[in-house]
């Protein structure tokens, strides 16, 4: 078998047999395979797709390029969520500590920014502190102690996703639906959770644009869940805007910690209540109240043990940007569109994200919202504060904000999306 006969198999819009499928994972892990053939691949599978058995193939060559870990020591049942990825999607901070505080546990492995979106582990890496990388054991125990734990996958837990999903942050390859699939369900098959809830994404700031995408994205995930024997819901919520009032690292730990502490935005509060209800019902937990729990602050206090047990500072000041700079309304009325992408784009321009995989990222970069859609705005006052580091990227991350929201006349009509459970 060699690359470039897998490539051109796929290149030419062929279905991809399981042998190819199981030796390019396995040759790619183990580096046999070349980044830049495994980038032709990816974009290949992009515009040519894939099959329900390539992906289930592909998902399963991916679990097995590692190990598979094992929670059945844990007391509780176990309930995990995965978002496909948006613009100032921090929910799974608050909702990992909330789950734990009405009796699952939750393993939840996370990622790091993808493209626009941001990624839970750089945002969490801002508190001073706090350790992504932990061993299985010291994974294991967080879990069994707080009833939460928020890391990176160990090396040995699918590999192969890994190596492809930092390839494919930075070869324009994140947008196949067979690639995400299999990326989030090879990391939570092998995981080894019981129940999985998904928040499949959908508006510009997606990585899925139309419901159609997401509803696809949504079943096949669905369908690669039950093949595992994982019992697994998704939601289809809406990013055509960003979620809360901030898109960057500290700038969305800092909101976390508002809902935690029973105050923070509408819609991170009732999107995080909906997970946390699905979740629990996955994990046969009938009689907990996710709200009860934010309100009386047990979800606060499993968030303070679950980062102080992963070496981190819940008191430490988070870090702040060296540089702002304000965007105002240039006339009055209704703030009608505050486009995720745009924003997604201009935080990740300010340094909130990576333009290459080795990147570092800056905790401070971001930006806040002081308006959101279907808010009444007047003329002159602040929609947008953006932060960084580094002064020079202003310009840049302008560019995209400039075209990214609407103001209508005074008056006008405002609706928003609803969640839509598949
Ligand atoms: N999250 C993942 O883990 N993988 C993807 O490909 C997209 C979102």
């Amino acid at each position: 078998m060699d690359a470039i006969s897998v490539i051109r198999t796929k290149r030419d819009r062929g279905e991809l047999s399981d042998g190819q499928i199981d030796w390019v994972i396995d040759a790619y892990t183990r580096g046999d395979v070349a980044d830049y053939q495994m980038a032709a691949l990816n974009m290949a599978i992009l515009l040519n797709g894939m099959n329900r058995r390539e992906i289930s193939t592909w998902t399963a060559a991916m679990i097995a390029s590692g190990e598979r870990m094992d929670f059945s020591s844990l007391s509780r049942p176990t309930a995990d969520k995965h978002s496909t990825g948006g613009v100032g999607d921090k929910i799974t901070l608050p909702l990992a500590p909330l789950v734990a505080a009405c009796g699952a546990a939750v393993p939840q492995l996370s990622g790091r920014g993808l493209g626009h979106t941001g990624g839970t582990l750089d945002k969490l890496e801002s508190i001073p502190g706090w350790r992504a990388a932990l061993s299985n054991d010291e994974m294991l125990s967080v879990l069994d102690s707080v009833g939460a734990v928020i890391c990176a996958a160990g090396d040995g837990l699918a590999p192969a996703d890994k190596k492809l999903y930092a390839l494919r942050d930075v070869t324009g390859t994140v947008e196949a639906i067979p690639l995400i699939a299999s990326s989030i369900m090879s990391k939570k098959i092998a995981e080894g959770t019981g129940s999985l809830v998904l928040d499949v994404k959908v508006g510009t700031g997606a990585f899925m644009k139309t419901i159609e995408d997401a509803r696809e994205l949504a079943s096949t995930m669905v369908g690669l869940g039950a093949d595992h024997g994982v019992r697994t819901v998704a939601l289809l919520t809406d990013m055509s805007t960003p979620l809360g009032l901030t898109a960057g690292n500290a700038l969305e730990v800092r909101e976390s910690v508002e809902v935690l502490a029973g105050g923070g935005p509408s819609d991170v509060v009732e999107l995080t209540l909906a997970l946390a209800r699905e979740m629990l019902d996955a994990a046969g937990i009938k009689d907990a109240d996710p709200a009860k729990a934010l309100a009386d602050g047990s979800a606060m206090d499993a968030w303070r043990r679950m980062i102080t047990a992963q070496g981190g500072d819940p008191d430490a000041p988070l870090p702040t940007s060296r540089e702002q700079h304000v965007v105002k309304a240039a006339a009055s009325g209704v703030l009608t569109r505050l486009d995720a992408y745009d924003i997604g784009v201009a935080a990740w321009r300010l340094g909130a994200g990576r333009a290459r995989k080795e990147d570092p990222v800056q905790a401070a970069a971001g930006i806040e919202l002081h308006a959101k859609p279907g808010d009444t705005v007047t003329e002159g006052q602040p929609l947008l504060t953006l932060h960084t580091d580094t002064p020079e990227r202003f310009a840049y991350a302008l560019e995209a904000v400039t075209d990214s929201y609407e103001v209508a006349a005074p008056g006008t009509a405002f609706t928003t999306a609803p969640v839509v459970r598949e």
